[in-house]
């Protein structure tokens, strides 16, 4: 088994921005201390500035001059990337066309000047690890996506990179197969105690995958947090509306009460005048019409097995969506109460 317990780098992002030649702003100065061990993934719609930071770190791109990049207590700026000890797993697998499975995984450890022995030692760990020993003879094209992305990992790993980089690694891949590979990964991360930045736009795996999620928006961190900290407090209307889904209601406060348009919720200590309050499906249910704190009718119903998904007209100005036992059956056009868990409500 390789080991990379206790070889957890930690890495320190101080003040990188990145203005390319053409004028594009593509980061505002980031700073970010990434724990040895740590999986951190960079999550944001696309043109944020994931890639842009992830390729700073690598050492493919420099950052704005001022900014710097260590690796423990190395500043490791002005290091290119063959010099950084890093694995990278791309989206589209840059993987050798011309070489086997076992060729191009042992291709890094021969660059490096293993021994012999070491190389192939090295590259049935990887084989085993991957549980992709039955491929090895085969080219690449005579691969699948995600048995493509398998070999593209083993292939990252197998050098024991300080620092493991992975960019939308499971982008490409059919649904069913990315849930799979990112249980792998997820698995394979743990195992490794390996420092590891995942960029992806998909808040799923983020959610999954993340000790910290970064949220991004527009060159900027909209947020730093574990999943819970990001799904629960997120600090901004970006972050409540990118994960997951977040409902709105918006209405006046009168001495601590809200009236919305479909009826009225109390609130602790909220001064008077207009307000929005946020809260997710999960977070109301629905009740008796009459004596909810809304009234609505329901304009969608979709079942998904354990639950079912409502769209409730008529309780805000938008539409609310609530999630109930899937057990329960409902009717569009059926009017109904919503109730809100107070505890759960957000103001930002
Ligand atoms: N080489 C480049 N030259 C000019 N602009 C670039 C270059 N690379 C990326 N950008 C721009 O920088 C911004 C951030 O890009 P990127 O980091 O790739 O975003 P993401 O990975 O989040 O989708 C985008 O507006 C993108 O068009
Ligand atoms: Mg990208």
């Amino acid at each position: 088994m390789v080991d990379s317990r206790g070889r957890g780098t930690s890495i320190r992002i101080r003040e990188c921005a990145k203005t390319f030649p053409d004028g594009t702003r593509a980061l505002e100065p980031m700073s970010l201390e990434i724990h040895g061990g740590e999986t951190v993934v960079f999550l944001g719609p696309s043109g944020c500035g994931k890639t842009t930071t992830l390729r700073i770190i690598a050492g493919l791109e420099s950052p704005d001059s001022g900014g710097q990049v260590w690796f423990d207590d190395e500043d490791v700026t002005a290091l290119p990337i063959e010099h950084r000890n890093v694995g990278m797993v791309f989206q589209s697998y840059a993987l050798f066309p011309n070489m086997n499975v076992e060729e191009n995984i042992a291709y890094g450890l021969k660059i490096r000047k293993f021994s012999r022995g070491e190389v192939s030692s090295r590259v049935e760990e990887m084989l085993d690890m991957m549980q992709i020993h039955e491929l090895r003879h085969r080219t690449i094209n005579q691969l699948s996506g995600g048995q493509r992305q398998r070999v593209a990992l083993a292939r990252a790993i197998a050098v024991q990179p300080k620092v493991l980089l992975l960019d939308e690694p499971l982008t490409a891949l059919d649904a069913l197969l990315r849930e799979r590979l990112r249980v792998d990964i997820d698995r394979l991360l743990r195992d490794l105690g390996i420092t590891a930045v995942y960029v992806t736009h998909d808040q799923a795996e983020a959610m999954s995958l993340g000790d910290r999620i970064v949220v991004m928006s527009h060159g900027r961190v909209a947020q730093v947090g574990t999943p819970r900290q990001i799904y629960f407090e997120p600090r901004d209307p970006f972050v409540a509306d990118f994960i997951g889904t977040m409902n709105r209601l918006s209405g006046v406060v009168e001495n601590g009460v809200l009236t919305a348009r479909g009826g009225s919720v109390e609130l602790d200590e909220h001064p008077d005048g207009p307000i929005e309050i946020l809260f997710r499906p999960e977070s109301a249910t629905i009740g008796n019409t009459g004596n909810s704190m809304l009234q609505g009718r329901v304009s969608g119903v979709f079942f998904l097995g354990d639950r079912t998904r409502l769209i409730i007209e008529e309780a805000g100005e938008e539409p609310v969506i609530v999630e109930t036992a899937g057990s329960r059956e409902f009717e569009t056009g059926q009017r109904v109460g919503v109730d809100i868990d107070r505890d759960a409500i957000l103001v930002l």
